[in-house]
């Protein structure tokens, strides 16, 4: 079994992203610059930004957050996106997901203009991406694809299956894993909450990606012996025994399933810090693109 290591791989993209800006300061160029709007202050949420705000600063980027009160009107939000399609110093920006009941989560989402969508949720880059044009590939999806890249992992005709069939991963993944491209080429069935006798399609799996949203869902009896299994999900487990008071897992129970698989990447250090590399290069992308 080889471990996917997240943390090297994504050391290396941050690495490069931030030899890209040190040419962009040489040169006298404009400076990436990503905001992030964070609304209310759940705690996963509150984690992810700091991360994502913390990792601008390593590769040398601009950042800005913007912290709203989880009272916010869906007006004075719309405003505040307003204000940042228009700001020519920023280049992209992000509102995290998920927002308060009372503000509708496609309107935002389809307020923020395409060219500085760096999150890739808008329709008109879910468009993109369907079409075999991407510009900006929704983050997670597109750092599923980093992994199985630079591992060199074999995907063509493989059979690819999807747990999860969210706008922001099951459904792109199902789309980038279809197409002729490489990794791609694999044959993709996509499996949700009303699939009948989940385990004859998992346990057909050369590729399984599980994006579910539950602790440790994947048994090793649900996966073929030699299978690559991505791991996107993460939780945090009370577990008295840690400092923190809980430690972190994924869709998958990772001990059992583990020596089963070829490739398998481990929560925390997969996936999630993928994530972020992936945004990161969106946003270098789109201040290259308005510049
Ligand atoms: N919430 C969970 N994942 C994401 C993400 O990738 N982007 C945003 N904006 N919100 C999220």
């Amino acid at each position: 079994m080889i471990l996917l290591d997240g943390k090297k791989i994504s050391d290396e993209i941050l690495s490069e992203i931030a030899n890209e800006v040190r040419i962009l300061k040489h040169d006298q160029k404009k400076i990436p610059h990503l905001a992030a709007v964070l609304v209310g202050n759940d705690g996963a949420s509150e984690t992810y930004v700091a991360s994502k705000v913390r990792n601008c600063e390593k590769v040398g980027f601009k950042s800005t957050l913007i912290r709203l009160e989880d009272t916010i009107s869906e007006n004075e939000l719309l405003k505040v996106i307003n204000s940042l399609n228009d700001n020519t110093d920023i280049d992209g920006f992000i509102v995290q997901l998920p927002l308060p009941k009372h503000i509708n989560e496609n309107k935002i989402t389809q307020a923020i203009a395409p060219n500085k969508d760096v999150d890739g949720f808008h329709p008109t880059n879910v468009g993109l991406l369907a079409l075999g044009n991407p510009v900006f590939i929704s983050a997670t999806p597109n750092g599923v694809m980093e992994i199985l890249r630079r591992y060199n992992i074999d995907t063509e005709g493989k059979n690819c299956v999807i747990l999860g069939r969210s706008n922001i991963v099951g459904s792109p993944m199902a789309i980038l894993m279809s197409k002729n491209t490489n990794p791609g080429n694999a044959t993709v069935t996509v499996c949700h909450s009303k699939t009948q006798n989940l385990k004859s399609y998992t346990t057909q799996a050369d590729i399984l990606i599980i994006a579910i949203g539950k602790p440790e869902f994947i048994t090793s009896d649900m996966v073929k012996s030699g299978a690559v299994v991505i791991d996107v999900g993460i939780h945090r487990i009370p577990d008295s025994s840690k400092k923190s008071g809980f430690r972190l897992v994924g869709d998958v129970k990772f001990d059992e399933v583990a020596p089963k698989a070829s490739y398998i990447t481990p929560v925390p250090g997969g996936v999630g810090l993928m994530t972020i590399c992936s945004l990161l290069q969106n946003t270098l992308k789109a201040a290259k693109m308005n510049s």
